[in-house]
């Protein structure tokens, strides 16, 4: 919870006039881990800043940018579900990564109201797993979806090291598109599509949005996965999905969504300008 300043007052975490803000824009929004997250590494750095939430439905999108240039105090801002796409060309500047994933999800308000685009979110999976003791470097993933986050986590796993990436998606064209995209900036690793591969893989990844209500339906044949196998997992919430599960259940080492987010809020919190 944000402790906020009593008259007089000056605690860890206070708000005052001198605190910094920072968001994060999604539509829908409750469900959204960040501000507590980022609370937590303000605190802990003793940062006068304080992120919340910002409900912004996709028409409104440009227009909240635009009154956002005109806050001097504010810093900065997650972009999530579904704005990550659209905030590329909405930014004044973007990353080469962010331009190569397609997406952005971390912009900085610079001094003159300039927004400067980054996607953090491939970044922070890849450092999440090695945190945990897994290097993709020299392994074979595969990655089943093709969406924002998918993306991110194809171009961060290439960049990593992976000698083969596999991606498997709904929308078989969208699967295609990255799989030519990352074949294209990469083309020492091999990058195939369809799911033959997942057997094989040291690595199987869930970059979909499914798993987040009870009765979704599993994002892979679960049944192909083997015992040794590194199951990963985008979903935050439930910390164990139902994909995490049945991989437990198959003798899967299982590494689940939050450490995505924790690992990549550190450099959220430096691209905004906070660290
Ligand atoms: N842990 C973290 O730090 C972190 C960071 C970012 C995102 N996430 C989570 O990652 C998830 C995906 O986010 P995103 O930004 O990638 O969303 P997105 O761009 O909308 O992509 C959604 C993906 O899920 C697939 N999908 C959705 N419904 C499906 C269904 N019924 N059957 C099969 N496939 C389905 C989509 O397939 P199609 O292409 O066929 O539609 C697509 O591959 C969200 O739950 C988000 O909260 C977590």
């Amino acid at each position: 919870m944000i402790e906020v300043e009593k008259p007089g007052g000056s605690g860890a975490g206070a708000i005052t006039g001198r605190t910094r803000l920072y968001g994060i824009v999604a539509d829908p929004i409750a469900h959204v881990k960040t501000p507590q997250v980022m609370h937590a590494l303000f605190v802990e750095h003793a940062i006068d800043g304080v992120l919340v939430p910002f409900h912004v439905t996709p028409s409104g999108l440009a227009r909240a940018l635009d009154g956002l240039r005109a806050v001097e105090n504010f810093g900065g801002f997650i972009a999530t579900v579904p704005h990550k796409p659209a905030m590329l060309d909405l930014c004044d500047r973007v990353s080469d990564h962010a331009r190569l994933c397609g997406a952005v999800n971390c912009v900085r308000r610079e001094a003159d109201g300039a927004m400067v685009g980054d996607m953090l979110d491939g970044i922070g999976f890849v450092e999440g797993l090695r945190a945990s003791g897994f290097d993709p470097k020299h392994k074979r993933a595969f990655l089943a979806g093709a969406g924002g986050a998918a993306s991110a986590i194809a171009f961060a796993l290439a960049e990593a090291g992976v000698n083969a990436l596999t991606i498997a998606n709904r929308t078989q064209a969208k699967a295609d598109d990255l799989t030519c995209r990352v074949s294209a900036a990469y083309p020492g690793i091999a990058v195939q599509g369809g799911d033959a591969a997942l057997h094989d893989a040291d690595l199987v990844v869930n970059g979909t949005a499914l798993g987040m209500q009870r009765d979704d339906p599993l994002p892979l044949d679960t049944e192909r996965l083997r015992p040794g196998q590194t199951a990963a997992e985008v979903i935050m919430d439930p910390v164990e999905t139902a994909f995490l599960q049945a991989a437990r259940a198959k003798g899967c080492r299982i590494h689940p969504g939050l450490p995505m987010l924790q690992s990549q809020i550190r450099l959220m919190a430096h691209h905004m300008g906070a660290l």
